[in-house]
């Protein structure tokens, strides 16, 4: 059982002990009514205290658990709160660090509540696409008053608990600890004032009790309404946060209970949810690599040199400022590194001009910044990110330079985006510590950092690169050695069918349309615009000289032979007026299109908008059913993460890997057999990976 049972002269204390967070699982609800029945059936007991070990109080229900049979196996969470709530000796709940979710509920439950400062306390299950479903929609107002605790529920947002402890009138906290340290001493002094408080039979208060009301019922809610509809256009839960806050102030308790319970049951089997806990433990798992063991020893990073001051080494630079490590930056000419310097400063002082930074951490920013001219001032710094041109002579200088002048054990990480981290490595004499870092653009703004381990990268290399991306706030993602790594790699087969869509009779903005209208963050034409259609074009050039049969449609290099590279030459896939960044369908690109149409004796079709979808984002999952099986990405959930926080698909779907599962990867393989059968499109890229076979054959899916 995962909570500890532990008698202190007349005060009980069960201590929730189940790493890392005291997560409410079977076993732990296990050890809480096992702890209870024993302190209610020990006279010497006079009252009880609730805690949790180590780094929470509890951060709610197991989300691990979380659709197994496991989550609703008595004691349920919901029992373990009534048989707090029925304990006629008083339970005094004790929260350090952090107590969230099911885990404030259970609190809530309890006769009184004392905290420790800093203590974060939520109810963050609308980040999961849930409510909280242990009572807390219906307690939380009783305590707080319904405005501060529908703004609690429906943000998610955890407040320290000496914030909430000043709110006027709060009856969440009886009492508040003076520190972490002090907390188990004074809640057990406290425990014993209770206890003598209710020597007398006194009734012990329960927060159900309490009346819950809003003096503008009607108006309030409807506003809140209003409010919430703007902001989740996607999520079902934040409205019914709103539902399940009102029926607290119109029901009796019990039928607001139930009410709540039926909106959580809901919410638990919806796509939505599913997702977001998916993307929950996605995230998390991400950094984990299967054979590099989480106690792998790290190296050091105190002070990074950043090769090249152009549009990334800038961005990457802030990365590391932000993060409070040292950056020196080392070009070829005195006005590049102005040039890189210059464009550091604007992007921070337009953050301190809205707000976003404090002018002192600016200062310290900008104070950790120092540059170079010459590798004998890089030396000894502790690690290296090379990002200079995309060219691998000019790679092979760099990294040439550097293995003669890094200390040993330095880190010598690429950005390069295309070329062969395993040639780069083996133009130094240290192959073991060479990785790639590939950042994606704007380098300051972008979550998404992918790994790129080398044949020879070591382990200590790849363990100390993650902490590091941890560090300074990346979703840090292992791919191995292949042409695109795992984002790139798939976004070329997913670019493919978006060509052969124009070819056969869409428009650039019906496909736009149709893509964002599934949720992508933007369609692959405005993509291309914004990215630059000439680095597609360069990247063409060299596919079609390694892959001579390759088939992809022509216009995109008709269009950058017109000159039309996107936003930054004013026209591309759509007319752009200047300095501004609407993209208005361009009849000279329909013209073209129809010409190559004509040229290629195409007849255009009318194509749905759920073939133009299942085209796109098929090519991307079979692609990376082969990127899975050639080990490039370690696990789908990491694919997933990919996507969602470098490529803009929608975070309620859960990435390309969740939502083939969601879909059915049998209904997957039988349109991806359908689309094989189209002449003007790629057979051969539609046979079904063999991973994808043999999981339809199974019955399994990705995740
Ligand atoms: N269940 C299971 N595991 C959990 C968990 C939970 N509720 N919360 C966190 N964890 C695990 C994480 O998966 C991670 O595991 P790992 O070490 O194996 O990767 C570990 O705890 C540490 O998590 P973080 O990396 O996020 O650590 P931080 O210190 O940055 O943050 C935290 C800790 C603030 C608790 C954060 O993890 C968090 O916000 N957790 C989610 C809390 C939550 O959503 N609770 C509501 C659950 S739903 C519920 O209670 C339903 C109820 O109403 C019925
Ligand atoms: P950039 O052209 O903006 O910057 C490159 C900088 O490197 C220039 O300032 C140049 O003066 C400097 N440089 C060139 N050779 C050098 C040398 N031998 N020594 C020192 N400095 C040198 O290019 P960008 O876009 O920053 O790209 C850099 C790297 O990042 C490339 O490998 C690219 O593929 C990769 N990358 C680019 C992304 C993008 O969207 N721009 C995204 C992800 C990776």
């Amino acid at each position: 059982m995962s909570a500890e049972y532990k008698v202190h002269g007349d005060v009980a204390v069960i201590t929730m002990n189940n790493p890392p967070v005291n997560g409410l699982g079977y076993s732990t609800r296990l050890g809480i009514t096992d702890g209870l029945s024993k302190a209610n059936a020990d006279a010497a007991v006079k009252s009880i205290v609730i805690t949790g070990a180590g780094k929470a109080f509890s951060g709610g229900a197991d989300i691990k658990e979380f659709g197994t049979p496991r989550s609703t196996q008595e004691p349920n969470l919901l029992s373990v709160i009534r048989e707090c709530e029925k304990s006629n000796k008083p339970i005094l709940a004790a929260m350090h660090s952090v107590a969230m979710g099911g885990g404030l509920e259970l609190a809530l439950g309890c006769h009184y509540r004392m905290a420790a400062p800093g203590c974060k306390v939520a109810l963050p299950e609308v980040k999961l696409g849930l409510l909280p479903g242990a009572g807390g929609t219906q307690r939380l107002p009783r305590v707080l008053g319904v405005e501060p605790a529908l703004n609690m529920i429906v943000s998610g947002e955890a407040i320290n608990s000496e914030m909430l402890a000043m709110l006027p009138g709060q009856k969440l906290f009886n009492k508040m600890a003076s520190s972490p340290e002090t907390l188990a001493q004074e809640a057990m002094d406290y425990a014993r004032e209770l206890a003598q408080q209710h020597a007398d039979g006194s009734p012990l208060p329960l927060i159900r009790n309490l009346p819950c009301k809003h003096p503008q019922g009607d108006a309030y809610f409807q506003f809140a309404r209003n409010m919430v509809k703007g902001m989740a256009k996607n999520y079902p839960a934040p409205p019914k946060c709103v539902d399940a806050v009102e029926a607290a102030t119109q029901k009796k308790f019990d039928d607001g209970m139930a009410f709540e319970r039926e909106i959580f049951t809901n919410l638990l089997f919806s796509n939505e949810s599913r997702a977001l806990r998916h993307i929950f433990m996605a995230e998390r798992a991400a950094s984990k690599i299967a054979d590099v063991p989480e106690d792998t020893p790290k190296r050091n990073i105190a002070s990074v040199a950043v090769i090249g001051a152009g549009t990334m080494g800038g961005g990457i630079s802030m990365n590391l400022l932000n993060a409070g490590i040292p950056v020196k930056m080392l070009e070829m000419k005195q006005e590049a590194l102005d040039r890189g310097v210059a464009t550091i400063r604007k992007n921070y002082e337009s953050q301190v001009k809205k707000g976003k930074l404090k002018q002192d951490k600016y200062d310290q920013r900008m104070a950790l910044l120092s540059t170079t001219l010459s590798y004998d001032d890089i030396g000894s710094a502790d690690m290296v990110i090379e990002a200079v041109f995309e060219e691998m002579g000019v790679k092979e200088a760099v990294f040439k330079k550097l293995d003669e002048v890094m200390k040993p054990g330095a880190i010598l990480a690429s950005n390069t985006s295309t070329l062969d981290v395993n040639k780069i490595a083996a133009f130094t004499k240290r192959p073991q510590d060479v990785v790639g870092m590939h950042f994606f653009s704007p380098a300051n703004v972008m979550k998404l950092l992918e790994v790129v381990r080398g044949a020879k990268t070591s382990k200590d290399v790849l363990a100390t690169v993650m902490t590091l991306g941890k560090k300074i706030k990346k979703t840090t993602v292992v791919s191995g050695v292949c042409d695109g790594f795992i984002g790139n790699r798939m976004i070329e087969q997913y670019s493919r069918q978006a060509g052969f869509l124009i070819d056969e009779g869409c428009t650039p903005a019906q496909v736009d349309k149709a893509a964002e209208k599934f949720g992508f963050a933007m369609g692959p034409f405005r993509m291309g615009d914004l990215a630059g259609n000439d680095i597609g074009w360069a990247i063409r050039k060299r596919r079609t000289i390694e892959r001579p049969n390759m088939k992809y449609s022509k216009t995109a290099d008709l269009l950058c032979e017109m000159g039309r590279f996107g936003q930054k030459t004013g026209a591309g896939w759509y007319d752009y007026q200047t300095g501004k960044r609407d993209a208005i369908p361009s009849a000279v690109v329909v013209d073209m299109i129809e010409k190559h149409r004509q040229a290629c004796g195409i007849t255009p079709r009318k194509i749905a908008d759920e073939e133009i979808v299942q085209r796109l984002v098929y090519a991307l999952v079979n692609e990376a059913a082969h990127i899975l099986e050639e080990g490039i990405a370690g696990k789908a959930s990491d694919i997933d993460m990919v996507y969602l926080t470098g490529y803009g698909f929608p975070i309620w779907r859960g990435g390309p890997m969740l939502y083939a599962d969601t879909v059915g990867l049998f209904n997957v393989v039988q349109s991806m057999k359908r689309f094989a059968q189209n002449p003007h499109d790629d057979a051969a890229f539609w046979q079904p990976a063999p991973l994808l076979a043999r999981l339809v054959a199974d019955g399994k899916t990705f995740n």
